[in-house]
């Protein structure tokens, strides 16, 4: 007879019915900053009594004091001692229980996303980006395992902000998973907003791949991180030279910023990354993905110069605030080729910002003690580190927002950031310049999967089925996407040296909807005849070509006024789920911050079917083509060119083309 073991049965019994044992705080765990107290106390009461929902009453004159203390000591009710004593990380798919492959997959997923090694705050159930929730409390986690672990395929589990409503009928060609995250009504979402419904427990913020489970550790980010770093790196080039030599400063090692310095060295470039947080500094140093780290102004300058000399590749750390280090390289004279920044300015005043000349325990104590003050001090630190880059780009240094609300912020800040006109600011983001012409309008954006054995050598197989493919693709690629093929090609090769993977066994690949669908049929293939040996999960991150409207970021080079709607991101994740997505999800905020972003994505399980090679064929097709024919409507010259391709390759696909007006006829209108 089949025996449960210790994990599968505590699975299995979901909530537990006698009430585990307290947990210490372990100092030892990045912890999520305590959030702001917002709630007044009615609004308090209401939170606890939301909290003590998931429990039977016999417990609660126990949780309530508990709850009450975590409320007013963290800002939020996490339910620490329902924090499962196994350990987080993604298991190979046998070892859940269960019998729907597709849901013993998402647990994979979501146990990824928790796992402490992947995780910036696991025991908040934070991904990413200090506020990218999984879950807002450890019951929903342990509910929503023991549902996934009950389901059949033909029934659906709705997910609505980390709390599962329940599992619902459908049929076997539904998704699994339908997860929203944070959607509000619109006239709700400003940042406070989010500090109090969240605090209330009846909404999270799901960043883009954390409440989505489809985050893959900081490799998803370093890959389109280096595709950044090479292009901006083409762009400063004067004689077509590479980026030897060359010196590129910026800040953050947290979730995804700690991939800069890793995407630095693999661009072949001088890397200077400022980070506040010594525990995020030590991680990355340990995890090797930072080459040195340094503390000392001084010392900085003279080991840069000496990287300078003798064209060194090398990434460091130095630990303190960025502002230091832009203000000290313009009194010093070193020259910054490539600028940048990825603090987490989608969340200024809790945390994601830390203030320049004030210590990293003041500024903790100061956003919760004294918010307006902190506040303060983060836009005058903004307007300093504005005029610090002014000083920069005024000799030539190339300074590009890196999608995290710099510029957005810095303005707001009233910083010397905006552009002659008073609509633009000085400065292009990285979509505008870069990701959006160069990728996106041609479909290339950060395709993703998972193995879900957990097996190093099953990762192996795909990297090299998806080079085979790349390359034969690249023989007959038109010339305007050859180069991001080659890069893609070189990518995938350098893989596996570059020792990226970080807690499950995934990779990302840029690739357009031709190599996403070509790899994924490879992928199934290859899973039918028994070369790869279980499932593999399909995904991608929301930061692409379709998942997410963003009128700062994603669809920053979107010029016909639609960049502030919405339509695509909705419709994305609508035909994604009638496609055959396993799992999809919508999500209000993320990366640019609550409010300001609407984006989505899916999961997509392939075992080896005939259904799944139906499904892979139809759902990659849309999910790549929705954003090219929305960017091709917009005017975007790279995306009518490719949604006229597609169009030659799919005699089912007509999509409407934009007629050109003369700009000259336009002017004269007004001239008469
Ligand atoms: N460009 C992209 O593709 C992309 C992708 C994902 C995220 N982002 C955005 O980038 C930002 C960073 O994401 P993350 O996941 O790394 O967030 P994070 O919160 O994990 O990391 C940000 C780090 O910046 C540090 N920091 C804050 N202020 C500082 C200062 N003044 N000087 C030095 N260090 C400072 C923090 O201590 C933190 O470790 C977010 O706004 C995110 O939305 C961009």
């Amino acid at each position: 007879m089949y025996m449960m073991n210790n994990f599968q049965q505590q699975i299995i019994q979901g909530i537990p019915d006698v009430l585990p044992n307290t947990q210490a705080y372990n100092t030892k765990i990045n912890h999520a900053p305590k959030r702001k107290d917002i709630l007044s106390e009615d609004e308090k009461k209401l939170a606890l009594k939301n909290a003590l929902r998931y429990f039977d009453a016999k417990h609660h004159a126990v949780l309530l004091p508990e709850f009450k203390s975590e409320l007013e000591t963290y800002g939020r009710i996490y339910m620490y001692r329902f924090r499962p004593d196994y350990d987080m990380y993604a298991r190979p798919i046998d070892e859940y229980p269960g019998t729907s492959l597709q849901t013993k997959s998402i647990m994979h997923m979501i146990q990824n996303n928790l796992n402490p090694v992947v995780a910036q705050h696991p025991h908040e159930l934070i991904t990413y980006g200090g506020n990218g929730a999984v879950f807002q409390n450890w019951a929903q986690y342990l509910l929503v395992m023991k549902y996934l672990a009950e389901m059949t395929d033909e029934q659906t589990l709705i997910m609505y902000s980390g709390h599962p409503l329940g599992i619902f009928p459908s049929n076997k060609n539904a998704p699994r998973v339908v997860v929203t995250n944070g959607m509000m009504i619109p006239n709700y979402s400003k940042q406070d907003d989010w500090e109090k419904f969240n605090a209330l427990g009846v909404t999270q913020y799901g960043q883009m791949t954390a409440g989505s489970y489809m985050y893959i550790g900081p490799q998803g980010i370093v890959h389109g991180t280096t595709i950044t770093v090479l292009n901006a790196g083409r762009k400063i080039a004067k004689h077509n030279e590479n980026l030897s030599g060359k010196l590129f400063l910026t800040s953050g090692l947290g979730g995804m910023s700690g991939a800069q310095p890793k995407a630095g060295n693999i661009a072949g470039c001088i890397t200077v990354c400022a980070e506040v947080n010594l525990k995020a500094v030590q991680t990355r140093h340990s995890q090797g993905w930072v080459d040195e780290v340094i503390s000392d102004l001084d010392e900085l300058v003279i080991r840069v110069q000496k990287a300078k000399e003798t064209k060194e590749t090398v990434s460091i750390a130095y630990h303190g605030n960025i502002v230091s280090v832009w203000e000290k390289f313009d009194t010093e004279n070193i020259f910054v080729d490539l600028g940048s920044d990825q603090t987490s300015l989608h969340n200024p005043w809790a945390g994601g910002y830390y203030p320049v000349d004030i210590s990293y325990e003041d500024a903790n104590n100061m956003m919760v003690d004294q918010p307006e003050v902190f506040k303060e001090k983060v836009q005058a630190s903004l307007r300093r580190q504005a005029e610090a880059i002014n000083k920069h780009t005024s000799k030539g240094t190339y300074f590009f927002d890196y999608g995290n609300a710099f510029l957005l912020e810095a303005s707001r800040a009233g910083a010397d950031i905006m552009a002659d006109n008073g609509i633009d600011f000085k400065y292009a983001s990285y979509v505008q310049d870069i990701m959006g012409p160069m990728c996106f309008d041609y479909g290339f954006g950060p395709f993703r999967w998972v193995c879900t054995s957990a097996d190093p050598a099953d990762l192996v197989k795909t990297d090299s089925i998806a080079c085979e493919i790349l390359e034969k693709m690249m023989k007959d690629s038109p010339i305007e996407i050859k180069q991001q093929m080659s890069d893609n090609i070189q990518w995938i090769k350098g893989a596996q040296e570059n020792k990226l993977v970080v807690g499950s066994q995934a990779r990302i690949l840029y690739a357009d909807a031709e190599g996403r669908i070509k790899i994924a049929q490879a992928f199934n293939k290859a899973i039918a005849d028994g070369k790869i040996l279980a499932p593999v999960v399909l995904g991608r991150d929301h930061h692409d070509v379709s998942g997410t409207d963003s009128p700062y970021r994603e669809t920053a080079n979107i010029y016909d006024g639609s960049q502030f709607t919405a339509d695509m991101a909705i419709h994305n994740v609508i035909g994604d789920s009638f496609r055959g997505a396993t799992w999809v999800s919508i999500h209000n905020g993320g990366g640019v911050g609550w409010g300001e972003v609407i984006n989505g994505g899916f999961g997509m399980v392939l075992d080896g079917t005939k259904e799944a090679e139906q499904r892979l064929k139809s759902m990659l097709f849309w999910d790549v083509n929705n954003g090219i024919a929305r960017r091709s409507w917009a005017r975007n010259d790279e995306a009518i060119f490719a949604i006229k391709r597609a169009m030659e390759a799919e005699p089912n696909l007509t999509v409407t083309l934009p007629n050109m007006v003369n700009d000259k006829l336009l002017e004269n209108i007004f001239k008469a």
